[in-house]
């Protein structure tokens, strides 16, 4: 078997040396570059696309933090393990939400650094096969089961509105269409659907996780609190460390109970790719790729559509415009650039969606006759998944009736 290959960037010359050491006899784990600087990590990275890197964070030039986002980037294959000392908590969170897929703190033990590295690995193989296109075709159709519609809201650049939409939308799914919503989110190190929501939520998602390996509807539906519009709602973990408790089975499994039992299940995301978001993913009959004005954003969508288009996604995608305003660049431009029309465009409304997060109650229940309040409906209305299913099927059926006709 190939060893796993590994770059350690580091910027003290012994820190490299004793990760070298304590990895010397692992027969199935081969250091093959250093890097003493964040730059040359991202050099090295893309020259030797090694399996692993081990990046410390205090680095001269780039820092570990920035060399993780670029790399997470540009070679989504590698995966980052971030190799810390105490006291770096705040650069640890982070690190993750930029990408890395693990924490050491130093010192570790060579066992420690090894299974990690393993355990890592092991994940992002998984996560490869998902990029292949040819292997995602066939694990879609035996994931993507039965009635409710998943409906997942992602981008990798952050505080772009996805979280707003989520919720809001999942308000009025429940509130004006009457159906049956579950909202989960899924922002497992940083989110913040049970504060915008004000819900108390002393049981989060990790916390179900740690029950019992084998969710099953019963302990799901335990889980969830429920919102005054009807809405049930799985939160994010209480802390940022508790992220790691989940994994991509507990994920494949909730979504795949929950879409049995509700009509809906809004899915909100963390800004990032890692194992968690593509498993999402595969599962979602529609993924909304939240958009705003601004090139860089644009940038990171580009980015998206690549993916989406390697894992075969594509017709699963729409592009939503968050925060509309006059500055920045135009609607024109943005679907030139993206090469796609834009499904829905929801206005920029500093007032209406700030006192609405502040006060914990969704703007589609505070200010439903507000312009962003309608843009929220006007989005449902628009992908086109509130008739009944017979109803869709008609349409096609009608429509093909219609073309042969002639
Ligand atoms: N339509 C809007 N008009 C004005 N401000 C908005 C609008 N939508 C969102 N915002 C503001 O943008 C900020 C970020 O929104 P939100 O938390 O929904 O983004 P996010 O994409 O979920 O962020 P993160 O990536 O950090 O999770 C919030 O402070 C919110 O007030
Ligand atoms: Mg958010």
């Amino acid at each position: 078997m190939t060893p796993i290959s590994v770059l350690v960037a580091d910027d003290i010359a012994t820190t490299r040396e004793d990760i070298k050491r304590l990895l010397y006899f692992e027969e199935d784990i081969k250091v093959v570059g250093e890097a003493a600087d964040g730059e040359e990590a991202i050099s090295l990275t893309n020259e030797l696309k090694p399996d692993v890197v081990l990046m410390d964070i205090n680095m001269p030039r780039i820092d570990g933090i920035g060399a993780t986002e670029q790399i997470s980037e540009s070679v989504p294959q590698t995966a980052i393990i971030i190799i810390s000392i105490q006291g770096e908590q705040e650069y640890l969170r982070k690190a993750m939400s930029a990408g890395a897929r693990e924490y050491l703190v130093k010192p570790f033990s060579a066992n420690d650094l090894a299974n990690a590295i393993r355990r890592v690995s092991e994940s992002q193989r998984r996560r490869n096969i998902y990029l292949s296109p040819s292997l995602s075709a066939v694990s879609s159709s035996t994931m993507r089961v039965k009635r409710g519609k998943i409906i997942t809201f992602f981008c990798t650049k952050g505080g772009i509105g996805k979280t707003t939409l989520a919720c809001n939308m999942a308000v009025a799914l429940a509130q004006d269409y009457k159906k049956k919503v579950a909202l989960v989110d899924l922002d497992l190190t940083a989110g913040d659907v049970a504060v915008m929501l004000n819900i108390n939520a002393k049981n989060t998602i990790a916390d179900m996780v740690q029950e019992q390996e084998n969710l099953d509807s019963q302990l799901v539906e335990a889980f969830l609190v429920p919102h005054l519009s009807g809405v049930r709602i799985l939160a994010a973990p209480l802390s940022p460390e508790q992220a790691e408790l989940v994994n991509v089975g507990h994920i494949e499994q909730l979504l795949k109970i929950l879409k049995e039992k509700y009509d809906y299940v809004i899915v909100d995301t963390a800004p990032i790719y890692n194992d968690n978001s593509l498993s999402v993913m595969e599962a979602s009959d529609r993924i909304l790729l939240v958009i705003n004005q601004d090139l860089t954003t644009l940038k990171h969508v580009k980015k998206a559509q690549e993916i989406l288009e390697a894992l075969n996604y594509v017709s699963r995608a729409k592009t939503i415009l968050s925060q509309q305003s006059s500055e920045g660049l135009k609607i024109k431009q943005i679907e030139k650039t993206l090469g796609v029309s834009l499904t829905a465009v929801i206005p920029e409304d500093f007032k209406t969606v700030k006192n609405s997060i502040n006060k914990g109650v969704p703007f589609v229940m505070s200010q439903p006759h507000t312009k962003v309040s309608s843009s929220i409906n006007n989005l449902i209305e628009s992908l086109d998944i509130t008739k009944p299913e017979e109803y869709q099927e008609e349409r096609k059926k009608s429509f093909v009736t219609r073309m042969f006709s002639f």
